[in-house]
């Protein structure tokens, strides 16, 4: 099958003929529809998590997935040949910039009736990062104060419309162009980053979901009251992540060195900081589809690529500057409009 894959970290992205993927126990193979690229496929490609997640090479990359099951394996109860799914493959599955894809069932969730499967692709590992950011780790109350940072990003703007289900108020930071956006996706408070300074604007929030670490994430902790919650996505990993990640010695000590400062700074604030890196999770996915039907989230699509162009795609999102996701039309024949059930 024809995927787009790296022969090593930092080198360019390359499509390739690669081995068709077999359905292990649990496992079912998904013809790809289309793909979303995250920023994680970019630090993965410049090795950046080489220490915490060694892969070998050729690595396919790509997390982020919609299509058909077109095999199942042992053992499979969920899927049948011919369902329409998506997901976030999990770590030891990765590789979406592909034509077929083997996943662990409980990775994948039935597609939102509601969506293509260009929108479908392109809301998984972000939606899976605001719902455990804000439902599972923050436990965001009615009426509490949330701060999301890069509101126009594709986790963000997941972030926002999540949030505003769950009844809190949101305030979030955006680029001056997508000011409307945010307003539209719900947001009450909108903050033009570059022009205004989000910690002199606002005060007593109980949870900030911060996408951009350094300076942003220590900004970060003057907008939040005693007791809040500082929950970054970014980094720098802290030693909770370490634990989470089964990190041997070294990882553990160098983790718990670099958090150090944001750690003790939030600690005298008597605020909690944690790091949170989101995991592939079938049944919370099948809980965001419900919300994509009844019309509470809807994706934000930046652009979509044809398969051929999976680097420019790739280079879109590493740019920095996308709005909302990023996708990649796998199959070349599949409609861009609603899906039909
Ligand atoms: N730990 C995890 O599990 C996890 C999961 C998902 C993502 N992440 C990380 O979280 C970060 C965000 O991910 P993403 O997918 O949302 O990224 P993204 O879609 O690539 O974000 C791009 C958006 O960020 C905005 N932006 C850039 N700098 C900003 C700033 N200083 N303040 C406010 N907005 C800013 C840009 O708007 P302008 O063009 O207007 O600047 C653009 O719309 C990435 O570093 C990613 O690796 C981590």
């Amino acid at each position: 099958m024809k995927a787009f894959a790296i022969d090593s970290y930092k080198a360019a992205l390359r499509p390739r003929e690669m081995p068709d993927p077999v359905a292990g126990p649990g496992e079912v193979v998904v013809a790809i529809a289309a793909a979303s690229v995250n920023p994680l496929d970019v630090k993965l490609r410049e090795g950046a998590f080489k220490l915490i997640l060694p892969y070998s090479m050729p690595l396919v990359l790509g997390h982020d997935l919609a299509g058909t099951v077109i095999a199942v394996g042992p053992a499979t109860r969920r899927f049948k040949v011919g369902d329409e799914v998506f997901g976030r493959a999990g770590t030891k599955h990765i590789g979406s910039f592909a034509e077929r894809i083997a996943v662990e069932e409980a990775d994948l969730a039935f597609k939102p009736a509601t969506l293509s499967m260009a929108e479908a692709a392109a809301l998984p590992l972000v939606s899976l990062t605001a719902w455990q950011g804000l439902v599972e780790r923050a436990r965001l109350q009615p009426g509490q104060c949330v701060l999301v940072h890069a509101g126009s990003g594709g986790v963000g703007t997941v972030a926002i419309q999540l949030a505003k289900h769950l009844g809190a108020q949101v305030a979030t930071t955006v680029g001056p162009n997508n000011l409307v956006l945010a307003k539209e996706l719900g947001a009450d408070v909108v903050i033009d980053y570059r022009h205004e300074a989000f910690e002199k604007r606002l005060s007593g929030c109980d949870v900030v979901l911060d996408t951009q670490g350094g300076d942003v994430l220590h900004k970060s902790l003057k907008v939040l009251k005693a007791g809040g919650k500082l929950i970054s996505i970014t980094g720098p990993p802290d030693p909770g992540f370490a634990r989470q990640i089964g990190a041997g010695f070294l990882i553990r000590q160098l983790l718990r060195l670099v958090s150090l400062k944001v750690r003790l700074n939030a600690k005298r604030q008597g605020v909690d900081y944690s790091f949170h890196f989101m995991r592939a999770d079938g049944s919370q996915l099948a809980e965001i589809a419900k919300l994509v039907d009844a019309g509470a989230i809807r994706p934000v699509i930046d652009q979509v690529f044809a398969f051929d162009e999976s680097p420019v795609a790739l280079a879109r999102v590493a740019s920095g500057r996308a709005r909302g996701k990023v996708v990649i039309r796998v199959a070349p024949d599949f409609a861009l409009g609603r899906a039909k059930r």
